[in-house]
């Protein structure tokens, strides 16, 4: 792949990682990502806005030589994690003028990170502006983000919007801008759950922040960039500020069927009343896709076997990644079965404090699940699909 011309003298010199499956050893990738970097080429001065992943390093400077980058004054870094910022070190020492633009809390983080010497950083003020000659970059500071330090760039004259991973996508694809729009759509809401959506508060305050400016391309430092920027702005709009909807997120694990017995009722009982249910298995499930249904879920219901006295680990991990995504939840149940005792309730009610939720009565069967078993999940349905009524999201 080529540099790509976005704009006369504004380039994508970004790198596509088709095969990348894991990032932050955590998040699954099923469709790779890109990092993308994009070139400013000003009548007087030059600029890169962020740089690519270490791992792809040689893809950026094979861009810049591909398009004769002699000097260049800026690197721009919107964000200090790795897979932005990685390849400054080898920017910098290709470029010795270069210095890095950034806001002074990632600077801070740069040193720790790549211990690039002090006297390479050129730290800028929300609103700042640097001339490029025919081309300004304004900076918006927009912490969280994806980190504390986070910014975005604005290039005035284009009317292009670089706000790194806010808006980003992890997709790997030869579009640059958005084609495929329900695949994308997908992937920047599977992105936003994972990413964006613990900071949510702040997320609102930033699309209140941008909501002013012009905006032709939003140029995202993973993903394709947007054309017609309403596609990603309403989106977000909505994940952000809407309330949830008539919808229970169901994780859980069986290990000898009384669960899924349970599971399985509990859903159709759901199904039964209106109430959408998302179910998943917890020994086979991508947890990105669980961490996208929680975006406009109003209910979970988490589903355990007793295992040692508690919940099964795996529903212990779920429970913690629901917690620190911190989705705007209104309710929560937990159902399943024991055989002789535990405290499996007590432990997961205690492992949700972020979840502002109403614990609705829990349903444990011992040993397989019986009529008076059942007859609890109905009138545990009953309560959600009643509670989800009163709030006006049914
Ligand atoms: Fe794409 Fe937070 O890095």
């Amino acid at each position: 792949m080529k540099p790509r011309e976005m704009r006369p003298q504004v380039y994508w010199v970004g790198a596509i990682d088709w095969d990348r499956r894991l990032f932050d050893a955590l998040i699954p990738l099923p469709d790779g990502t890109s990092y993308n970097s994009y070139l400013i080429e000003g009548s007087e001065k030059v600029a890169l806005i962020d740089t690519v992943d270490p791992t792809m390093e040689q893809v950026l400077v094979n861009h810049l030589d591909h398009l004769e980058v002699k000097n260049l004054d800026y690197v721009v870094a919107n964000h200090a994690e790795q897979d932005h910022s990685g390849t400054l070190p080898r920017v910098l020492e290709k470029y010795p003028q270069a210095k890095v633009v950034c806001t002074a809390k990632c600077k801070g983080m740069l040193m720790d990170l790549l211990l690039i010497p002090d006297a390479r950083f050129m730290t800028v003020d929300d609103k700042e502006t640097i001339s490029l000659g025919d081309r300004t970059l304004e900076f918006i500071h927009a912490p969280w983000v994806h980190w504390p330090e986070t910014m975005l760039t604005y290039l005035r004259e284009d009317k292009i919007l670089f706000p790194c991973d806010f808006f980003g996508s992890h997709l790997a694809t030869t579009d640059m801008y958005v084609t495929d729009g329900g695949q994308v759509y997908e992937a920047a809401k599977r992105y936003y759950a994972e990413i964006m959506m613990p900071f949510r508060a702040t997320i609102q305050k930033n699309l209140e922040k941008i909501k002013d400016y012009a905006i032709d391309i939003i140029a995202p430092s993973h993903g394709p960039m947007y054309d017609k920027p309403e596609f990603i702005l309403k989106a977000y709009h909505s994940w952000a500020f809407d309330e949830p909807g008539n919808i229970v997120v169901l994780p859980y694990i069986s290990m000898h069927d009384s669960t899924r017995k349970m599971v399985e009722y509990l859903v159709g009982a759901l199904a039964k009343r209106g109430v959408t249910v998302k179910q998943f298995d917890l020994t086979v499930t991508d947890i990105g896709k669980l961490a996208m249904s929680l975006v406009d879920a109003a209910t979970i219901v988490i589903g355990t076997p007793t295992v040692l006295a508690g919940a099964h680990p795996n529903v212990i991990y779920a429970a913690f990644l629901a917690n620190a995504l911190r989705p705007n939840l209104k309710f929560a149940s937990i159902i399943g079965s024991y055989g002789w005792g535990g405290k499996a309730v007590e432990q997961l009610a205690g492992m949700i404090p972020n979840l502002k939720v109403e614990l609705l009565e829990p349903v444990l069967s011992k040993g397989v699940p019986k009529e008076t078993d059942f007859r609890a999940l109905d009138n545990l349905a009953d309560t959600i699909a009643q509670k989800h009524k009163e709030q006006g999201f049914a």
